[in-house]
């Protein structure tokens, strides 16, 4: 496989929400020819993660008028849903679709569906192919090109990579080895686990958050009539969306905090305002949510250490919040008596015949309990930030080789603010780059569906300037190892 003579090749690995809209865009903005590789083991395009779930129930965090794919036209998920509402099953309102908070599973559609109308546009030349097999190793060749080797054998230099690797899995708690294999441990998206789930009488829920929202509608979805025992280490129950109103004026944009002491100081007094003036503490994340990269590129490397061991979590529970219809669910549950939370920490969970005994250590306490139930879902959330916990091939293999560092917040890797990734020896690459989740440590906020299309739009037209403006780009091969 080659490419035509002269036509740049930009590798982008991962082929989720923000490899898909970094490839609409580099199409949309860049002049000249394209060879666009995205590498994606997955069969489907635009899903990643999040929106590969086939469950119904598991809801987008915020109405659809939030999360269309194209910044230039903020309607147009909304208007796709009216459009295709037959189809997905969504009822649509009379006025429209902008404030339904539509299933995970028909937006991970819609992106698809977008990537393919853009690659249909493409101008004569530029082309976009799908490798369906995970990269697992990228060198520097000896002419200074970027080499990528799969995992199926195959290589491929590129002219440009992109790393939209997304979320990795946390590593399984050791406390619930005992349990690997057992149908009677869950996770939130294991819709077959679920199935027998729904036929028992009580669940223990470990995790707080999202997930545990998206397990529960799951649950009551099927049927479900038991109880929910919930846990979490800290013991912070996520919360719904609610409509909290106008921003505050909580930060000056040229006075802004310099420590996190001083950031809690001015979050709590703004809290003791909103509450006196009997508004809802939500407008409080909203307000600050605009103030998050600039307070964090300002921050020195101990005040942004300072924070996320002692306010991430916080933050966390704070900023992301559920969809109302899925919550809906637990206050149901909660009316009728059959869901609880708590803090406390799981300390082992083994088989006992038909039920699991887990014994747990509530927050604060020394002595542990027992809590026999019928089954356990993992929901303590999907993500591990710390590159040096990754068990992914590609992973391992970046940071071995230097070619690219751990971030000093222990969130993500080093780069630079377009996203430009910078290696060990402290060096800038001009042809590796970075977006969304891997930018952790860079951004702070990178993961939400806004943020990474604010940063596809930025990265497309930062690499299509680059490429309009080179007179001559080399021709790169494409080499197929059987
Ligand atoms: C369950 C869940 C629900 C979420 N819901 C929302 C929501 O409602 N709203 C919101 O704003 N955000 C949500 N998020 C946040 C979510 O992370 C982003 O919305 C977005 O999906 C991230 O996209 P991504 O492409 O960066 O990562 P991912 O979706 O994780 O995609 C990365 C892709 O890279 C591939 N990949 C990884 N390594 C390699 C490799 N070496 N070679 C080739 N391919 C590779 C993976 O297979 C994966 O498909 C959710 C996250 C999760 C986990
Ligand atoms: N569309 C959606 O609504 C949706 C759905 C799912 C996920 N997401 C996204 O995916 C990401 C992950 O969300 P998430 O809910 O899966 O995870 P999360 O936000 O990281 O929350 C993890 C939960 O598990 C708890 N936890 C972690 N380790 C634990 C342990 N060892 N024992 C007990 N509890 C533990 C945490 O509380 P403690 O730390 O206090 O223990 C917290 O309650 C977020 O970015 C989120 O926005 C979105």
């Amino acid at each position: 496989m080659r490419t035509p003579n002269g036509i740049p090749l930009i590798l982008i690995i991962g082929g989720g929400y923000a490899g898909a809209a970094l490839t609409i865009r580099l199409l949309e903005t860049c002049r000249q020819p394209l060879h666009v590789v995205i590498a994606e083991p997955r069969a489907e395009l635009g899903r990643g993660e999040a929106y590969s779930t086939s469950e119904t129930a598991q809801l987008m965090n915020g109405p659809a008028g939030n999360f269309s794919i194209h910044l230039q036209n903020l309607s147009h998920l909304a208007e796709w849903v009216e459009r295709t509402g037959h189809d997905t099953g969504i009822q649509i309102p009379p006025e429209g679709a902008a404030n339904i908070f539509i299933p995970r599973n028909v937006f991970g559609r819609y992106v698809g569906e977008e990537l393919q109308r853009a690659i249909d546009r493409a101008g004569a030349g530029t082309r976009v192919s799908h490798w369906q097999s995970d990269v697992v190793r990228l060198r520097r060749d000896n002419d200074g090109t970027l080499k990528a080797e799969f995992s199926d054998g195959r290589h491929l230099r590129a002219d440009i990579a992109v790393l939209a690797t997304g979320v990795f899995p946390l590593a399984e708690d050791p406390a619930l080895a005992p349990l690997a294999g057992d149908w009677r441990l869950a996770k939130p998206w294991q819709s077959d686990r679920l199935d027998r789930l729904s036929r028992l009488q009580d669940i223990l829920i470990v995790g707080a958050s999202l997930s545990m929202v998206d397990t529960v509608a799951s649950l009551e979805t099927r049927g479900y009539r038991g109880r929910y025992h919930v846990i979490s280490r800290r013991g912070h129950l996520i919360q719904a969306v609610r409509p909290a109103g106008e921003p505050v004026p909580i930060l000056d944009p040229d006075a802004l905090p310099q420590t996190t002491r001083e950031l809690l100081a001015t979050v709590i007094r703004t809290r003791r305002t909103i509450l006196s003036e009997d508004r809802d503490w939500q407008v409080l994340p909203l307000s600050l949510r605009p103030f998050i990269l600039p307070l964090w590129l300002g921050a020195s490397t101990a005040e942004r250490l300072r924070f996320a061991r002692h306010l991430r979590a916080l933050w966390d529970v704070t900023a992301h919040r559920a969809a109302p219809p899925s919550y809906a669910r637990i206050e149901a549950a909660k009316a009728e008596g059959r869901f609880s939370a708590g803090a406390a920490r799981l300390v082992s969970a083994e088989r006992a015949g038909d039920l699991v005994r887990v014994i747990v250590r509530p927050r604060g306490e020394r002595q542990t309990r027992e809590v026999l139930v019928n089954a356990i879902v993992d929901a303590r959330g999907h993500q591990e930030h710390d590159w040096s916990r990754i068990k992914a091939p590609l992973v391992k293999d970046l940071l071995s080789i230097g070619i690219v560092r751990r971030h000093q917040t222990g969130f993500g890797i080093d780069a630079a603010a377009d996203g430009a990734v910078i290696g060990m020896d402290g060096a800038t690459h001009r042809d590796l780059f970075a977006i969304g989740h891997p930018l952790r440590g860079v951004a702070w906020e990178s993961s939400s569906l806004t943020e990474l299309r604010a940063q596809a739009a930025a990265l497309a037209e930062r690499l299509s300037n680059a490429l309009n403006a080179s007179k001559v780009i080399q021709l790169r091969e494409i080499e197929t190892v059987a």
